[in-house]
């Protein structure tokens, strides 16, 4: 086994294509690649093809923990008089209303899960969207989000960051709602989700486990995960 970090961005070997989730920290403005080994090795696994449907849940869970742990990493703080068993205190906890989750239908789900396992008393808000199989453009047919989002903080959540139509009509959407700050956390990104992404919506931070090669063309990401709803629901 090499300890060596795989060859740059998108380069095959003889043997097999490399996924380039392990390189240093992407240095695109506003994109967080998220690349602690705990992460980088669950990933690893979650891509296996003969991973069972129970394990692939219970492996999302985990990473979409620790990922909102990165996520939330700069939520603002607020300190409050409090006391121990043994004295009064200011101490931190933090500012504003409960942070939203937005799910993005279907795949979303599992990762909102895992993620309301650090933040339990977190919102969540549900869109749907389906792809247009000829454009792969996005169509929404729900949307539902707390109210006060003034207030809120939003993280959108999709494990699998394609072509970024979808992500791009999710933050379109919530804009409208004018949160406080909007997040997009994904497990695994396209370089042309990332850059469709970036480009309608320039300051929303980006959080990704790993930047994979490319998109094939039926818009999913090689070597990706495949259909990560599918793997999740065992729909296939
Ligand atoms: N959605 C998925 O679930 N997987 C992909 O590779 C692309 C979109």
């Amino acid at each position: 086994m090499s300890t060596r970090p795989p060859p740059p961005f998108g380069t095959t070997t003889q043997r097999s294509t490399v996924a380039p989730s392990s390189r240093p920290p992407a240095t695109l403005s506003n994109v967080t690649l998220i690349s602690h080994p705990l992460v980088q090795h669950k990933l690893t696994l979650l891509r296996q093809r003969e991973r069972s449907t129970s394990s692939f849940r219970t492996l999302l869970s985990e990473l979409s923990m620790l990922l909102v742990y990165e996520v939330t990493r700069d939520l603002p703080l607020v300190y409050q008089e409090i006391e121990t068993p043994l004295a009064p205190m200011r101490a931190p906890l933090i500012d504003g209303k409960k942070v939203v989750l937005l799910n993005i239908l279907r795949a979303g789900t599992g990762m909102v899960e895992g993620m309301l396992r650090i933040l339990p008393s977190a919102r969540v808000g549900q869109i749907g969207l389906y792809r247009d199989p000829k454009t792969l453009g996005a169509i929404e047919y729900y949307f539902k989000v707390p109210g006060e989002m003034s207030d809120r903080d939003v993280i959108v959540v999709d494990p699998m960051l394609a072509t970024g139509n979808s992500a791009v009509a999710a933050v379109d959407r919530v804009k409208t709602a004018a949160p406080r700050s909007i997040k997009f956390v994904c497990l695994v990104a396209s370089p042309e989700g990332l850059s469709n992404l970036r480009e309608a919506h320039p300051t929303v931070p980006i959080y990704t486990a790993a930047i994979d090669e490319r998109l094939d063309e039926h818009g999913y990401i090689v070597p990706g995960l495949g259909d990560a709803g599918d793997r999740l629901f065992g729909t296939k």
